[in-house]
């Protein structure tokens, strides 16, 4: 394995050790077994099972971003906050509906992780949304919470968040891939988070390959159902890291695909799929047409645009079984472990194969099931 020194250091930091290197000969000449390199991996918490405390430290974090000034110096980046929707937005093509989208997608959680905790003084470890506690009853969710939470939304309404720490937060990315001056909007909806329910997974799971699971995963509800259920800025598959929640759905999707890798040591390694999106609505969302906006598009409120088979993310479809079918396409060039990820230097570029295993490669920590945090 190459890595660079930059790389090395930042593993060291990650893992909290006191010199970036540990020197496995060292160990053997002391008589001890040489120190696996995850040995001690990061807990990742469900949201609604930490202390307040811990709620306010994630929170404060995220709001410094907020207030730090953009390193990258992309189009319409203002805040630190704005450089991390940057890679997602502009890279939207390659990293959805692609078989870049679960290991992107994880580095991506990785990297918000690092940054809040070199850049902002965070001393925890990046949170999930136990989504499977608020399923059609999203305005309820401790998520949400006006003081200890991210703030609410209106249900069936699209609005800007009403209350709590983003409130009066002013993004200036997105919508698509325009760059303009908002709010965070939400629209919650209870419709849209059914497929995120146990059969849904379940359903992806009975999946053998990466090839047929992971499209299950991504379009066939569960990653779905939380873009929806938010929706508003959560809804568009260009800039939905403009609302903070991005990161805590995230990381719930990264754990489901975690929980389906760790059943078969060969899933750590299986990765294929195209390596850009064909889909048009990469193009559509950035031109629609008058004032509609990108929760038109999806309720098929714009007259002329083609319809979303399955009926899109607010169909009553949702209360019946999943119905996603494996896509059988033969591609010619598909992505491999060896291929680079890049979040455009926030933290250094990587490859798929390191982030195939949350402990191991750049990465180092565990999922915690709800039941047994609290
Ligand atoms: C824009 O929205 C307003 C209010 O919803 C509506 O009255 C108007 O017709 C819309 N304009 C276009 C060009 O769609
Ligand atoms: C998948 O595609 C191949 C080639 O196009 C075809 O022969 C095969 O029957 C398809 N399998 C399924 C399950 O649809
Ligand atoms: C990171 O990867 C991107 C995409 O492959 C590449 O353009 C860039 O030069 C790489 N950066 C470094 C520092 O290697």
């Amino acid at each position: 394995m190459i890595i660079t020194s930059a790389l090395v250091y930042f593993l060291a930091f990650s893992q909290g050790l006191a010199t970036p290197l540990a020197n496995p000969q060292e160990a053997d000449l002391a008589g001890r077994p040489s120190k696996p390199k995850c040995s001690k991996p990061a807990k990742r918490l469900p949201w609604q099972a930490l202390s307040r405390k811990e709620k306010k430290a994630y929170i404060d974090a995220e709001l410094c971003l907020m207030r730090k000034p953009s390193k990258l110096n992309l189009p319409g980046a203002i805040t630190r906050f704005d450089d991390l929707i940057k890679p997602h937005q502009i890279m939207a093509r390659e990293t959805h509906q692609t078989g870049y989208f679960l290991p992107f997608h994880r580095y991506l959680m990785h990297t918000h992780e690092t940054v809040l905790r070199t850049e902002c003084g965070y001393k925890g470890h990046q949170p999930y949304w136990a989504e499977e506690l608020d399923i059609d009853n999203i305005q309820n969710s401790d998520v949400l919470d006006s003081v200890t939470g991210f703030g609410g939304g209106v249900l069936d309404t699209l609005a800007c968040v009403p209350n709590g720490p983003f409130k009066n937060y002013k993004l200036h990315t997105g919508p698509g891939q325009k760059n303009t001056e908002n709010c965070i909007e939400r629209r919650l909806s209870n419709i849209a988070t059914l497929t995120a329910r146990q059969e849904y997974i379940d359903y992806c799971y009975q999946f053998n390959t990466f090839e047929d699971a992971w499209p299950c995963l991504e379009d066939g509800g569960p990653h779905n159902a939380w873009h929806a259920g938010v929706g508003g800025v959560m809804l568009d598959p260009i800039s939905s890291p403009g609302d903070p929640l991005f990161y805590l759905h995230h990381t719930w999707l990264d754990k489901v695909w975690w929980d389906w890798q760790k059943q078969k040591p060969e899933r750590l390694r299986d990765i294929t799929g195209r390596k850009v999106s064909i889909n048009p609505f990469f193009d559509l969302l950035s031109n629609l047409p008058g004032n509609s906006t990108i929760t038109d598009f999806f309720m098929g409120n714009i007259p002329g645009l083609p319809s979303i088979p399955g009926g899109g993310p607010f169909s009553e479809n949702n209360r019946g079984p999943p119905t996603f079918q494996p896509r059988n396409e033969t591609i010619a060039d598909p992505v491999k472990l060896t291929d680079t990820l890049t979040v455009f230097g926030l933290i250094p570029n990587t490859t798929v194969s390191q982030v195939m295993n949350i402990k191991d490669g750049i990465l180092c920590y565990e999922y915690v099931d709800y039941e047994d945090a609290i």
